[in-house]
């Protein structure tokens, strides 16, 4: 990703609950992404590294310490803020909302289930490029973009007929490499997963394959920062609006000392109105300094807003405005979009608005789910996967 010969998926939802840790919900998600990562593959040639948010997605930063609702009697309640299963409980009573440090044990229980089902359904055959068809069996009648995709599965499976044919090993077509990944933010938990590998007597963290430092949480004086810069682990750093080139170059000093291609990602979160602006200068000021990080897009952290009807939501189109902006940039200096970070799941849900569904507010009630930032739904997020290949084919061209 840092040299420009792979792109990063990488998604899952914005919080994952200890409910959410069964076989069905794992599944969906790896379905979605794995379709998605097909999509990119196949229509950009390029190599696609997936990455989940999930088996450790459990922690919250919140831009507020307390939530208030309207009751019934038009009385209000005020209660601490939910800060994701980690740390304390979504229902609105003070009892859940109490923080219990036990959590942290449950925190690594469904992530351990969560991995195994991955590598269940990843090992096992699911994931096998035969299957790609599978995938989409229930989604291709309903869906313009089930129905694009099926396109695709057909000229793959032509290809694979072929590849058969004339005697080549189909052995590496049966598994893909998918990895797990979340914030780092509870460091009580980090530090307790942080281990001394035998081999390389190196530190790890333990907790998952990648993890990143949030937008509220990246002082380069702080812990966070810190915990992170000790360990080996590939690692990402969000960066928002407020952040300015020297920010940048800082992170990068401390938190890649050795300017090692692959250790570090700068995730960038602008928001779709301010990426063409803010995103050049950091982008030239690293590059011009030599230094080694990928570049990738979250679409979502900078395009949220509260709906009419009073969910938390995005636009589908602000998303792609943001994506768009980012490959034009790169495109413009010469540098490599180096991949995606979203928030989505496999399910049917509404939460985002727009995409070919046209989902509207009025419609945001029907199923939504999340427990924390809106999530794209399984057709909002393959229609992403074709704009995107589209993107990187004229990457790839030029
Ligand atoms: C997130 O990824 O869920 C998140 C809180 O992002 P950010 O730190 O960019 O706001
Ligand atoms: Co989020």
């Amino acid at each position: 990703m840092t040299r420009g010969e792979a792109f990063l998926l990488q998604g899952g939802d914005c919080a994952e609950t200890f409910a959410g840790a069964t076989a069905d919900n794992v599944r969906n998600k790896l379905r979605v992404l794995l379709q998605m990562a097909i999509v990119l593959t196949y229509a950009a040639s390029v190599p696609v590294v997936k990455v989940g948010r999930l088996a450790g997605q459990y922690a919250k930063p919140r831009s507020s310490d307390l939530e208030t609702r309207a009751t019934a009697d038009g009385q209000s309640v005020t209660l601490p803020a939910y800060r994701g299963d980690a740390v304390n409980g979504y229902e609105f009573t003070a009892a859940a909302r109490q923080p219990d440090p036990q959590r942290l044990l449950e925190v690594y229980r469904a992530s351990a289930a969560t991995l195994n089902l991955v590598n269940a359904f990843v090992r096992g055959g699911y994931a096998d490029l035969r299957q790609v068809h599978t995938w989409n069996t229930d989604f291709v009648s309903t869906s313009v973009y089930g129905q694009r995709y099926e396109r695709v599965a057909t000229e793959i499976d032509k290809a694979m007929q072929f590849m058969t044919a004339i005697g080549v090993d189909a052995e590496e077509l049966r598994r893909v490499d998918f990895h797990s990944s979340h914030e780092a933010l509870v460091l009580e938990y980090e530090h307790a997963m942080t281990r001394v590998d035998s081999r390389t007597q190196q530190p790890y963290a333990a907790s998952g394959h990648f993890v990143w430092i949030g937008e509220r949480t990246r002082q380069l004086d702080g812990a966070h920062v810190e915990l992170l810069s000790r360990i080996r682990n590939p690692i990402g750093v969000k960066l928002g609006p407020t952040t300015s080139a020297d920010d940048a170059l800082a992170l990068a000093a401390k938190l890649n000392p050795d300017n090692e291609p692959g250790r570090l990602t700068f995730i960038t979160r602008f928001g779709a109105a301010k990426i063409r602006d803010g995103l050049p200068h950091l982008v030239e000021k690293i590059t011009a300094e030599g230094v080694q990080a990928a570049w990738v897009c979250d679409p979502m952290h900078g395009n949220t807003f509260e709906a009419t009807s009073g969910y938390k939501t995005r636009r589908f189109d602000d998303v792609i405005e943001e994506v768009q902006g980012f490959f034009d940039v790169h495109h413009a200096l010469g540098t490599w979009p180096g991949g995606i970070h979203v928030e989505l799941t496999g399910d049917d849900v509404t939460e985002c608005l727009g995409g070919g569904e046209e989902l509207r507010d009025e419609d945001l009630a029907n199923r939504y789910e999340s427990v924390c930032d809106p999530r794209l739904n399984r057709v909002q997020s393959l229609e992403l996967a074709f704009l995107v290949a589209e993107m990187l084919r004229r990457d790839r061209r030029a």
